[in-house]
């Protein structure tokens, strides 16, 4: 995989993918409560990059759908995809960016200064905000990524936040329990010092990629992002606080956080279930704009976009188990953390290995939930652990769907465990948040291994249909 141009910001990106025909414009006029989210979903379900010219009542277009793939991720940073492009592949991409960041700069001005709204002409119902489903509080912004500063070392944080309008220029920003917001949002109440914050709206892919997850220690969001671009991100101050911003976003809200008006609020979330969350309110100070800027939205629920940017956030676990698994079983082949919106809101792990007896898988299973992945242990955000044989594609969940359903012989190759403490995005935990956890032994038994054979065409991986067509 060879990069061959830089990566993209988001209109060049846009371009891009309309010029590749995976860009669909509509110019029907579209209302933004239900009927917009209906055709969102229809359009993420194909993959689909999707502009809305004409949203009633609206001043914005709306844009989305665009990393809604892997191939997409790959898009983005400027690679040539000739061959398919998956998770490992952009694993590979995020690492190097790591080991390699490029330091975020600080510029006087940019585009998003194009139009600076403030006082009373700030009217966040000028941007096209769906509301999604039936039990949402209200309009959601999902496709932003939230700005804020620790007040303890002064550390620009960056993640996305589902963030709730409630009036003309009020906002509930959401940080859950696992975010650095949270913590920033504590420090800050406990101060009594006020907070600012802001939201960046239509910021490059790169940006998007680096806000889904925790980073390195040490390591700033912004500083990533440079790396998978390749170039510094260039940043502007806020109009009204000394916070920093993305020059090139599409949108800036700005604002500060008022800890005396916490506000409960409802979204139909990745997971497939109603979350509810509890965050304070954000007074909104002002919006800056690029001249015909684009509002750039996630669709809510379960949708690939979401899980598509949100697994980025698995690959520091994924290095963190596979290094410690790999060191007392020598012969794992292959781990495959999915995050798959069939799967739910919760984290699945596959393993194959060259298995050389049959106490192995749930030796492994035990292994495995009991690892830790950074700050919090596997078994906390990971629901079901499967072991297959080495001839499974662990990345490929068909086969390991195949796999379990052929090879699970035995009841005690499926392992339980009750009430292991959970988070709060799994709704069906109990009242201390715990829940059950499974783990599967899928791989042939030692003494049927000859039954039990997948069927394979020696060499197909090297036979191309594309070769013999006309
Ligand atoms: C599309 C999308 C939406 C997300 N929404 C939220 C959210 O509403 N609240 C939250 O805390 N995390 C959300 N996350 C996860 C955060 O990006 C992740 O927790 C990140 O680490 C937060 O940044 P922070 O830890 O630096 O604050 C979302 C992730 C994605 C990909």
């Amino acid at each position: 995989m060879n990069s061959s141009r830089a990566a993209y910001d988001l209109r060049s990106f846009a371009a891009f993918l309309e010029e590749h025909g995976e860009l669909v414009r509509i110019s029907k006029e579209v209302e933004r409560q239900y009927e917009l989210p209906a055709l969102l979903e229809q359009l993420e379900q194909q993959h689909k990059a999707f502009i809305f010219d004409n949203i009633k009542g609206a001043s914005f277009p709306l844009i989305g759908g665009l990393l809604n793939s892997t191939t997409r991720l790959g898009q983005a940073i400027g690679n040539d995809i000739s061959v398919p492009y998956d998770h490992r592949n952009h694993a590979a991409a995020y690492g190097a960016a790591s080991e390699n960041p490029v330091a975020h700069i600080e510029v006087e001005t940019g585009p998003v200064k194009d139009v600076v709204i403030t006082g009373d002409d700030i009217d966040l119902a000028d941007l096209p905000v769906p509301t999604f489903f039936e039990l949402d509080s209200g309009a959601f912004i999902t496709g932003a990524v939230g700005i804020s500063q620790d007040q303890s070392d002064n550390r620009l944080n960056m993640g996305f936040y589902r963030s709730l309008i409630t009036g003309k220029d009020t906002l509930v920003i959401n940080a859950s329990s696992m975010s650095d917001l949270r913590q920033i949002y504590a420090t800050a109440e406990e101060s009594g010092v006020a907070m600012p914050i802001a939201l960046a709206i239509g910021v490059p892919p790169a940006l998007l990629m680096a806000a889904s997850g925790k980073t390195p220690p040490g390591l700033s969001e912004l500083d990533l992002a440079g790396g998978l671009m390749g170039q510094a991100v260039e940043m502007v101050k806020c109009e009204t606080s000394n916070l920093l911003v993305p020059a090139i976003a599409e949108i800036v809200i700005e604002g500060v956080v008022d800890f005396t008006n916490k506000v409960e609020n409802t979204l139909g979330e990745f997971a497939g279930q109603y979350g509810p969350e509890t965050a304070p309110t954000t007074r909104v100070t002002a919006i800056t704009h690029r001249k015909n800027a684009m509002y750039y939205s996630i669709m809510a629920g379960r949708n690939p976009e979401h899980n598509t940017i949100g697994a980025i956030s698995t690959y520091g676990m994924q290095r963190v188990i596979a290094g410690n698994l790999c060191e007392q079983f020598l012969n794992i082949k292959d781990i495959n953390i999915a995050c798959e919106p069939k799967l739910g809101a919760m984290l699945h792990i596959f393993i194959s290995i060259d298995k050389q007896n049959d106490a192995e898988p749930r030796k492994l299973l035990e292994a495995a939930f009991a690892a830790t992945a950074g700050i919090f242990p596997v078994s906390m955000i990971v629901k079901r652990i499967v072991i297959v044989d080495d001839d499974i594609d662990v990345y490929n969940l068909e086969e390991v769907e195949w796999a379990i359903w052929t090879r699970l012989s035995t009841v005690d190759k499926i392992m339980t465990i009750a009430n292991v403490k959970s988070w709060e995005l799994e709704r069906c935990v109990n009242e201390n948040m715990e829940s059950a956890r499974v783990g599967i032994d899928g791989t042939m038994d030692m003494n049927a291994v000859d039954k039990l054979i997948k069927p394979v065409i020696p060499g197909c991986e090297n036979v191309r249909l594309e070769d013999y067509l006309d």
